[in-house]
């Protein structure tokens, strides 16, 4: 154990002098087009507070950089940073800025690279490690974590998203690695936050995997709001176009998981269309029925009842027939009868 442990500490201050490496070589000569890049997009000034960087376009750059500090070629391998094919061994990130990925405690633990053109893929990102696992990590948390008086915890898909909020000065954002969120990430906002503002991007890939987002952050007892950003924008593209404020008033705004969920649903319905607010309806009270307080329950009808112009009557009537219902067609199980016995012996 204690081996293992100072070999992870050795490709710890592997991965550091290698993204200080990288981010030297974006300051310097070679990486004059990369830093015009961010310039381009409006992120040269973080190129420090999130030490960013720049890889070579060269087969073997870092590797002649990790050799000349002393690392072996098993410790490259092992963090992930080459790669070895028919006996070469070659840099894994070539002609991409870099996004150095840190845990919890400050370490480095991968990268994220992208390409400056339209190149593919887009983005890539380092291999789970030894010290790397993607699911038990978010990025920037690390300094977010630090903030002082932090209320609330702002999740966005992409590193560029929080490089581009903390440029227009919100910094509070994390990422999850280019997965969709874990339960493990889940957890590991619980640490430092009660409160997550969602914000994937306004696509419908986003819009979806907010909906799962939102039940994973709940089931880690997190209270949840959802920031929906329009034209299928991104956070990166919102506060650019607009501003700081556009964006705090969106979050001010945001639907609560609850909120989100109905919104998600009306989406599949023409509400212009009678009979599909009904439909809509039916399966909005089947959504508020799942939840387990009674006063939330009674909000959330009354919402639907403004929304949909069914009277509250009708929409309770509804959901306490849904329940019978749901009774009926639930496959019989041994336990239930004998639940059900015991209850007649009672009365
Ligand atoms: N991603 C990835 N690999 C890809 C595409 C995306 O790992 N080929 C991950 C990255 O972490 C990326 C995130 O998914 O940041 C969100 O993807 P996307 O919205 O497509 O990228 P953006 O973050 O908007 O990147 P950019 O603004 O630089 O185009
Ligand atoms: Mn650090
Ligand atoms: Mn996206
Ligand atoms: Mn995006
Ligand atoms: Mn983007």
């Amino acid at each position: 154990y204690q081996k293992k442990k100072a070999y992870r500490k050795r490709l710890h201050g592997l991965m550091r002098e290698l993204a200080v490496y990288y981010n030297h070589t974006l300051k310097g000569e070679e990486g004059r087009e990369a830093l015009a890049y961010m310039k381009r997009r409006g992120a040269a000034a973080q190129i420090m507070p999130f030490g960013l960087g720049y890889a070579k376009n060269s087969f073997d750059d870092a590797l002649r950089f990790l050799k000349a500090r002393g690392y072996t070629v098993k410790e490259m391998l092992d963090a992930g940073v080459v790669k070895q094919k028919d006996g070469r061994v070659y840099d894994v990130f070539r002609n991409r800025v870099m996004f150095p990925i840190q845990n919890v405690f400050g370490d480095v633990i991968g990268f994220g690279g992208r390409v400056m053109d339209d190149g593919i893929p887009k983005y890539l990102n380092s291999g789970e490690t030894v010290i790397f696992n993607k699911r038990y990590n978010l990025y920037a948390l690390n300094t977010v974590k630090k903030r002082r008086n932090l209320k609330s915890i702002l999740l966005v898909e992409g590193y560029m998203d929080v490089v581009a909020l903390a440029a227009a000065g919100i910094a509070t954002a994390v990422a999850s690695l280019g997965t969709s969120l874990t339960k493990e990430q889940a957890r590991l906002l619980k640490r430092y936050t009660e409160k997550v503002y969602l914000c994937y991007d306004g696509d419908d890939a986003g819009l979806n995997a907010a909906l799962r987002g939102v039940d994973i952050l709940e089931k880690e007892g997190l209270q949840v709001f959802v920031i929906v950003l329009p034209d299928k924008m991104d956070p990166d593209e919102f506060v650019k176009k607009y501003s700081a404020d556009a964006f705090y008033a969106l979050a001010k705004k945001a639907p609560a998981a609850t909120n989100f969920r109905l919104f998600m649903l009306k989406r599949g319905f023409d509400m212009e269309n009678p009979d599909e607010v009904v439909q809509y309806g039916t399966k909005a009270v089947e959504l508020i029925r799942g939840l387990k307080n009674e006063l939330e329950k009674e909000r959330y009808i009354k919402f639907l009842s403004k929304e949909t112009g069914i009277s509250v009557e009708s929409l309770f009537s509804q959901m306490g027939k849904g329940k019978e219902e749901k009774g009926y067609i639930l496959p019989v199980k041994e336990s239930n009868l004998i639940k059900k016995e015991a209850g007649e012996e009672a009365r």
